[in-house]
């Protein structure tokens, strides 16, 4: 009986992790959408750790405190999780990478790379002005601390349950607030075969609802909603997209 044993040692390992609770560690959702896809979207456990970069170590940084506990150069303790622990930890368990280099000013990494999607050549950029195209949303804001969308990752803590989003934002250089990042609600749906659900595509950061996301085939309207018809029995997964927005959180579907 495989699938029992991997439950088995699931909830074992989950007993052990929080048996011997770290100081500073807590639990997280975690999504990190790239370019072409998702990353990792679940769960996280993470806290303070020092982090070291290929780019930051070029440069002369050594492994930096990624704590929280210098926020705009000023004392914060005690040592907390943060985002860019959170994408640590992932990373760790998944095989991807990620990279950015040490600004000592702000106390922080500058993320631009994470698995393949790393900064387009800024000779061949639409305004000749690339940075990067990763940013960081904490709880669909841009984090308190740091500048908008990165700089941020180890001064932002945070607490249980929060939701920390890595995103290669699509459009920044041309339009950079512009970007949607799409939520779809409910998350999970339960429906008979031939019967129909309908989801809500909202931008996470203002709430609007966003028209002409495409869930499954079908498109959002106006208000936002996609009313979509399952024809097959089983589980399915779909994301929301949208031309130049940072696609959705998974929406699971059982249709029986
Ligand atoms: C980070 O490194 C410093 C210096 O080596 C060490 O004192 C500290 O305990 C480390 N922090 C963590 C969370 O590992």
């Amino acid at each position: 009986m495989p699938s029992l044993s991997i439950i088995i040692n699931f909830a074992a390992l989950l007993a052990t992790a929080s048996a011997v609770s770290k100081p500073g560690y807590n639990t997280v959702n975690l999504r990190v959408e790239g370019k072409t896809k998702t990353l990792w979207e679940g769960p996280i456990y993470s806290g303070p750790r020092n982090i070291t970069t290929a780019e930051a170590r070029s440069e002369g940084y050594g492994p930096e405190p990624c704590d929280g506990t210098l926020p705009q150069g000023f004392t914060h303790p005690p040592a907390g999780n943060t985002c860019l622990a959170a994408l640590d930890a992932a990373s760790k368990l998944k095989p991807f990478t990620y990279d950015g280099g040490f600004d000592g000013e702000f106390d922080d990494f500058y993320i631009d790379t994470i698995g393949v999607d790393a900064p387009e050549d800024p000779s061949t950029a639409p305004n000749g002005n690339v940075e990067f195209g990763w940013g960081l949303l904490w709880n669909y804001q841009p984090p308190t601390y740091g500048l908008q969308w990165t700089l941020s990752g180890c001064q932002q803590k945070v607490v249980p349950g929060d939701t920390v989003l890595w995103a290669w934002i699509p459009a920044r250089n041309e339009r950079p607030t512009d970007s949607n990042f799409l939520k779809v609600s409910p998350a999970t749906l339960n429906v008979k075969q031939y019967a129909t659900g309908t989801v809500t595509v909202t931008d996470g950061r203002t709430g609007k609802a966003v028209q002409g996301a495409v869930v499954d085939g079908v498109t959002t309207g106006t208000d936002g909603k996609a009313t979509i018809t399952f024809h097959h029995k089983g589980f399915q997964q779909y994301k929301a997209t949208r031309t130049g927005d940072v696609r959705s959180n998974v929406l699971s579907v059982t249709v029986t």
